[in-house]
């Protein structure tokens, strides 16, 4: 535990060591930003070497440790060589932000299976996977922090879209968590997930502005914040400031779900 005489010194990160997943653009970017801001080191996971390889430079340039590893969330042979190549090249796991994710939007009585499938597979079973592998490492290690990414989707619907799948796969992804931090409190491996309302990443710049202005309208903050605005609450959830914090899936969308 840091000094309490300077309580901001909870929040350091110096030489931890993180894995974040879906990190080449968007939310996932962002927050491995600000965790290597706090002083760690990362592991950018994606689906694709190339745009993990621009965030690496980005974190070479903020004077940390980075390396690119692309792999897909919904294999376990990839998450297991993911997990692999951190250890082999950072020697521990202290942090995991699983944070890829996808979306798509369709009448529940015209969804492919397929698409059903996909979704499940890489928003719910891509967390467990990450989960299992790096708490292996975590448990010999002493202890660790893991941040799920889920949504208000957890809660609420949201309207006017159609997205069942998406829905129930950020539901299944609070449960686990707290199904995780339950399961793994006596090896020190605090789990925890954020849940956000609409973000303004990549992801959503392709929605149309009449959804935009919709989303926009049932905020009580009346606007769709930037990806950088969560940097705080993940560097929160990932440090010793949030040592008694477990299973809990932390709300952060403007107050969308409170009416
Ligand atoms: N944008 C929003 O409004 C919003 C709101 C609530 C929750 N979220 C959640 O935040 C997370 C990030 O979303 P975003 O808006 O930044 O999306 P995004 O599409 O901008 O970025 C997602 C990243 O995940 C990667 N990815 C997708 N499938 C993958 C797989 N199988 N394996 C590895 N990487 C994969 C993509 O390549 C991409 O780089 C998701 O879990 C999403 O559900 C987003």
């Amino acid at each position: 535990m840091e000094n309490s005489n300077n309580p901001l010194a909870l929040f350091k990160l110096d030489d931890k060591k993180a894995i974040v997943t879906g990190a080449g653009r968007g939310l996932g970017k962002e927050l491995a930003l600000g965790l290597a801001e706090a002083g760690a080191d990362i592991a950018i996971v994606d689906l694709e070497e190339k745009e993990c390889s621009k965030v690496v430079n980005q974190i070479i340039d903020i004077g940390r440790k980075a390396i690119a590893i692309e792999a897909d969330v919904s294999k376990e042979e990839d998450v297991k060589n993911a997990v692999y190549i951190t250890k082999a090249e950072f020697g521990e796991i202290n942090i995991l932000v699983c944070n890829a994710g996808i979306v798509s939007w369709s009448p529940a009585e015209e969804m492919d299976t397929k698409d059903w499938q996909k979704i499940i597979d890489v928003n719910l079973t891509g967390v467990f996977l990450f989960c299992k592998w790096v708490a292996k490492e975590m448990k010999k290690q002493g202890g660790g922090s893991i941040i799920n990414i889920s949504s208000m989707s957890s809660i609420i619907i949201n309207i006017p879209q159609k997205q069942c799948h998406y829905n129930a796969s950020k539901a299944g992804v609070s449960h686990l968590t707290k199904s995780l931090a339950v399961e793994w409190a006596p090896y020190n491996i605090r789990v925890n997930a954020i849940c956000p309302g609409y973000i303004m990443t990549p992801l959503l710049k392709l929605a149309d502005k009449k959804y935009l202005d919709q989303w926009i309208s049932y905020t009580p903050q009346k606007r769709i914040p930037d990806p950088s605005e969560f940097k705080g609450l993940c560097i929160f959830l990932a440090s010793d400031a949030s040592n008694y914090v477990t299973g809990s899936a932390i709300v952060a969308d403007g107050g969308y779900s409170l009416w």
